[in-house]
């Protein structure tokens, strides 16, 4: 079974070709930073429009890397929500577009869940996560804890009440200065910081509860910054750098290893953009031990917004028998 799937749900325009659901045969991603960094976050009218501009040979390459053509494709899998509603339906009316031209299933796939897919790429048939297994999506738009029963079987355990993890490192970047994205570039900037030299509290909310907060943590930050009552010493930024990234980092692995003794499950699965922090996959190699636990994290190309965790979990949809209709459209906040 080969499935292409479409990415348009944020900045990023993607495709992939996969074959059963973990062979990646090609994966385009055409990244929108430059659009977006002068105004130090995504701008949803340029955001649809670039992918506009971009769908057409994104969807081309991916099928070209793959040595396809269209008609050898088995269906066609699109990202239908969560997501921004003007990125998200020019991937759906594309998807849409050639699903019937093409004469092929179409496929709506869920963002959040189809990032847990991304596991299982890269022909990662063995070694991998068995169900059921805990995953925690930590992205930019995201922080969500799940119980997955079965590729297409998730339980919800908790989400963020407020900003999700990426977005509180690209907030805090912002204000110290560091431009967008921004959570590379405070990863980059603490490793040469002291994670203790500022105690910020960690927002655990209570005592086994999964659900998260970051937005008490960003104005923490924003509060210690005016304390100085003057410009920040490049040391000082550094530490305020490690420091925040520590009690994020906290924080997740806490609820990781929360939700595995909750559930009694061994295997968890650390995905989305925040999972390509370094600090984040050294605290959770040393959760395996500390925990024991055996912790799953997709290579750093498909932890963030990409087209082959889309055909993955599509291929699943086909091999169901799931097929969306044409008349499927945007679910900004879909998350079923
Ligand atoms: O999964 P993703 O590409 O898009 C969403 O679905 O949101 O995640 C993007 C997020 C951004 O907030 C970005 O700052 C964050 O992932 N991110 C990181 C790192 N690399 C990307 N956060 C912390 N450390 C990193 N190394
Ligand atoms: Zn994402």
């Amino acid at each position: 079974m080969v499935v292409l799937g479409i990415e348009t749900s944020c900045d990023d325009t993607s495709a992939a070709v996969v074959r059963d659901a973990h062979e990646v045969l090609s994966c385009v991603v055409a990244s929108q930073d430059e659009v977006h960094a002068e105004y130090g976050g995504v701008v949803p009218e340029l955001a649809s429009r670039r992918h506009t501009e971009s769908i057409v040979p994104v969807v081309e390459k991916a099928l070209k890397d793959a040595c396809l053509k269209v008609e050898d494709i088995d269906g066609v899998g699109v990202t239908v929500g969560p997501g921004l509603p003007g990125s998200l339906l020019v991937g759906i009316a594309f998807a849409k577009a050639l699903a019937y031209a093409a004469e092929k299933p179409l496929l709506a796939v869920n963002h959040i869940k189809a990032h847990v897919h991304a596991i299982f790429l890269d022909g990662k048939t063995e070694g991998g996560p068995s169900f059921p297994f805990v995953a925690l999506v930590v992205s930019g738009g995201h922080t969500s804890l799940f119980l997955v029963k079965d590729h297409l079987d998730f339980q919800s355990l908790g989400h963020t009440r407020d900003d999700a993890a990426g977005e509180a490192f690209d907030k805090v970047a912002k204000l110290l200065g560091l431009g967008y994205p921004g959570g590379v570039a405070i990863d980059r900037l603490a490793k040469e910081g002291n994670p203790q030299a500022v105690e910020f509290k960690r927002p655990y909310i209570s005592k086994d509860n999964l659900e998260f907060s970051f937005s008490g943590l960003k104005t923490a930050v924003l509060n210690h910054l005016r304390s100085y009552g003057r410009l920040v010493t490049t040391k000082e930024l550094r530490d305020i750098a490690a420091s925040f990234q520590e009690a994020v980092v906290d924080v997740l692995t806490q609820k990781v290893l929360w939700a595995a003794e909750q559930t009694g499950v061994k295997d968890v699965v650390v995905c989305g953009g925040v999972a390509c922090n370094s600090r984040l996959r050294e605290r959770l190699k040393e959760l395996e031990v500390e925990g024991g636990i055996k912790v799953h994290i997709p290579a750093p190309r498909y932890c963030s917004d990409n087209g082959a965790m889309v055909a993955a979990y599509a291929c699943h949809l086909l091999e169901k028998g799931m097929v969306a209709s044409m008349d499927v459209t945007a679910i900004p906040t879909f998350e079923e």
